[in-house]
């Protein structure tokens, strides 16, 4: 048949003219658009979506510009069981991936992407990870069935023409196959949300070795988004490797004190551990001068630069994907101002005056609205008017708190990790490591607790980097290449930081306040890295004692701070105990340092006493700051 070409292609990479033909022989759709990532364009989308049904148009006086989308109910989040790691050897993917033969899944592809876009329009999607020009940014193409993923890239990337024009003719990119999977009979009507319903029928497959991305079934977030976790964690984290950097899943921080120098920090924390709210913390009153400002909320690029011995890192990203429940005025307001125009909502619920609502947003519900479903919702409905996972699609350029050097193509200095979970007992507020080998260590065995209400007892679901989800090949291997990549190249790797916002008291309620609050731990993190604050050695790490915090403006007794940095030794020896089942999965893939590092953690708690209470070492005065060992 013959296919109308809309859009122009200009592009002279023959590699991309002969891939765009090979998939459209392959899913056949009506149409083939390439994308120049123009604002018409996207308003003209976004137009021909709200006539379809897909789009809601919000009040334009209450949110300018801005959309709603509601997916099918099947359709709500990242399907991790679908995922698949398709390297050529099972044990290059670890045991932490599901792996499946590339051949064999290539055949199921092929057999499923057959005609999957009949009726449709196939749309181009060029798009840059990181700013265009920048050494660390990679060129990716998307290739879509779905306008609302069109339209969800020009947010999160640089898309479009110019993307087209920094790819010269022989230049690689990143080839991204989507489709939502659902093809149309002649005339038959389209839904507003098409997808395969069916959890079995969907697949986001990654072939790391030729580095492609094919994902089938589903339109939603990171399933969809091919640019976010496919690849700029799954196939960046193997190009990361081959070449000697780091593609994480952090947020990235700027913080600077009122005097002194500006200090950037990269910080990885699990899903729905409140990242977007720290990478836009608004520091409490009593800290005037001091200022937070965003680099990233999500993913970091981060390369070692051997002249000058440092880390260098960049948000690859354009926009900010994030969970909109219990984002509010107290919780985020930076996120909410970025939020006011220009931005796609899904699955959040519909006011009667035709804005969005979510769970959290103000103190009292609105009486009535649309819920994700679509169903007229009351605070009396006894279910959520937002989805959970409900999200928001904002440009980081509309965030107050962006930094000024979000976008140099040279990336911004990082001076710390920061690594943080879940856990209610034991593990203190604060810990910096003693070493890159006991930091990589301590963010390896990082985990939250699972809500193991059936096994009665907390279980400790590991979370290595927060990369569990995330890492396009053997985890064991990629602890090894953190632990190469400390050591070569730099002359001071940036320090390591456990956090935990999360202990809780005998009653279960969390002692420490968070949010705004923790700029107390992030302020001693940022005189530790400039040489200016003390720390005590403690079994785990090095913590800071109670003088080492500025306490003005909060009412925070020296008991409770006690409470959340002491480290019940028993409890300690049991969980770093457990971690051997984590280590022992990766059998000969495993580092030496990690069960070295275990080992030494053991000993420090077989010779600690049964509690070691920060109260307690009085005759301790606080060590003086010093440069971090290596
Ligand atoms: C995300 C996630 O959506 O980590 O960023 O799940
Ligand atoms: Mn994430």
């Amino acid at each position: 048949m013959t296919r109308t070409h809309d859009g122009a292609s200009r592009t002279s990479n023959h590699r991309l003219l002969a891939w765009v033909d090979e998939i459209a022989l392959l899913c056949n759709p009506d149409r083939i658009y390439w994308c120049d990532g123009s604002q018409q364009e996207y308003d003209r989308l976004c137009n021909e979506m709200v006539e379809s049904g897909s789009f809601i148009r919000l009040n334009p006086e209450k949110r300018p510009n801005s959309f709603l989308a509601r997916s099918h109910p099947s359709d709500v989040a990242r399907v991790e069981d679908r995922t698949y790691i398709c390297s050529e050897r099972e044990e290059d993917a670890g045991p932490t991936n599901n792996w499946m033969d590339p051949r064999r899944m290539k055949q199921i592809l092929k057999g499923l992407f057959r005609d999957c876009m009949r009726g449709r329009t196939m749309y181009i999607i060029p798009f840059s990870m990181g700013p265009l020009g920048s050494p660390i940014a990679q060129i990716g193409v998307e290739i879509t069935d779905s306008a609302y993923v069109v339209v969800n890239q020009r947010v999160m990337t640089r898309m479009g023409q110019p993307v087209l024009d920094a790819l010269g003719p022989d230049d690689a990119f990143i080839p991204c196959v989507h489709s939502v999977g659902t093809p149309l009979q002649h005339g038959e009507e389209d839904v507003p949300w098409p997808c395969a319903t069916n959890i079995q029928d969907k697949y986001i497959t990654h072939f790391p070795e030729t580095r492609e991305i094919w994902s089938y079934g589903s339109g939603y977030g990171g399933n969809a988004l091919l640019g976010k976790k496919c690849l700029a964690l799954r196939i960046a984290s193997v190009m990361a490797r081959d070449e000697g950097w780091l593609a994480e899943h952090m947020l990235i921080v700027g913080v600077q004190p009122p005097e002194g120098k500006k200090i950037y920090i990269a910080a990885a924390f699990p899903s729905a551990c409140g990242k977007t709210n720290f990478a836009m913390l608004i520091p409490p009153p009593a800290f005037d001068g001091w200022k937070v400002t965003t680099v990233g909320d999500d993913i970091a690029w981060i390369k070692p630069n051997t002249d000058d011995g440092r880390f260098y890192a960049i948000n690859p990203e354009y926009g900010f994907f994030g969970v909109a429940p219990g984002t509010n005025a107290e919780s985020n307001p930076n996120a909410l101002a970025a939020l006011n125009a220009n931005c796609i909502f899904t699955n959040c619920a519909l006011t009667d005056d035709g804005d969005v609502w979510w769970e959290g947003l103000t103190k009292e519900p609105p009486e009535h609205c649309i819920d994700w479903r679509g169903q007229d919702w009351t605070p009396g409905s006894g279910t959520p008017a937002a989805h959970p996972n409900a999200r928001f699609t904002a440009p980081s350029a509309q965030c107050p708190s962006i930094d000024p050097e979000w976008e140099n193509p040279a990336g911004v200095p990082i001076s710390a990790f920061l690594f943080g979970g879940r856990v209610s007992k034991h593990f203190p507020l604060v810990f910096q490591s003693y070493n890159w080998e006991h930091g990589v260590y301590m963010a390896a065995t990082m985990g939250s607790e699972a809500t193991a209400a059936a096994i009665g007892q907390a279980a400790m679901r590991r979370d290595p980097m927060a990369m569990l989800p995330f890492c396009g090949y053997n985890m064991a291997d990629y602890w090894r290449h953190w632990l190469r990549i400390g050591r070569r190249n730099v002359a001071t790797p940036p320090a390591i930081f456990r956090v935990n916002w999360f202990r809780k008291d005998e009653h279960g309620r969390f002692v420490w306040p968070g949010f705004g609050e923790n700029m107390r731990v992030l302020k001693w993190v940022v005189d530790r890295c400039n040489g200016r604050s003390s720390a005590i050695e403690s079994p785990l790490g090095w913590v800071p004692g109670y003088t080492a915090i500025n306490w003005q403006g909060l009412d925070f007794a020296a008991k409770d701070y006690f409470a959340i940095m002491n480290i019940d030794c028993e409890v300690a020896r049991h969980e770093t105990n457990d971690q051997e089942e984590l280590f022992t999965r990766f059998g000969d893939h495993l580092p030496r340092e990690m069960e070295i590092q275990r080992e030494l953690t053991l000993l420090r708690l077989f010779h600690s006493p049964e509690v070691w209470d920060l109260a307690l070492v009085p005759h301790l005065e606080d060590r003086p700051a010093r440069p971090q060992t290596v």
